[in-house]
């Protein structure tokens, strides 16, 4: 059985024990979607040093792809721009 999580709205399988990040490339996703920071928006490091890996999930608060163990049904996305919010 194949597990799936959620990026932008489109199913990304999974195998098990796999990392988000991971996933995400396997997937070819490697735009994580983060403007203007550098190395933000992209997995840099693989080990939580660098935070340009960091994402939203629904319902949860931002995790960092590279350290975070895929889940079944996750729903996530890139992280709201800056400032988008008062735009
Ligand atoms: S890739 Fe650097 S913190 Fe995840």
């Amino acid at each position: 059985m194949t597990s799936h999580f959620f990026w932008n709205g489109g199913p990304v399988a999974f195998r098990s024990g796999e990392t988000i990040a991971a996933a995400l490339l396997r997937a070819g996703i490697t735009d994580l979607g983060r403007p203007s920071a550098t190395p933000g928006g992209r997995v840099f490091c693989g080990i939580g040093a660098c935070q340009g890996c960091v994402i939203a999930v629904a319902g949860a608060a931002p995790v960092e792809a590279c350290l975070t163990p895929a889940r079944e049904g996750l729903r996530l996305g890139p992280l709201p721009a800056i400032g988008a919010e008062h735009a």
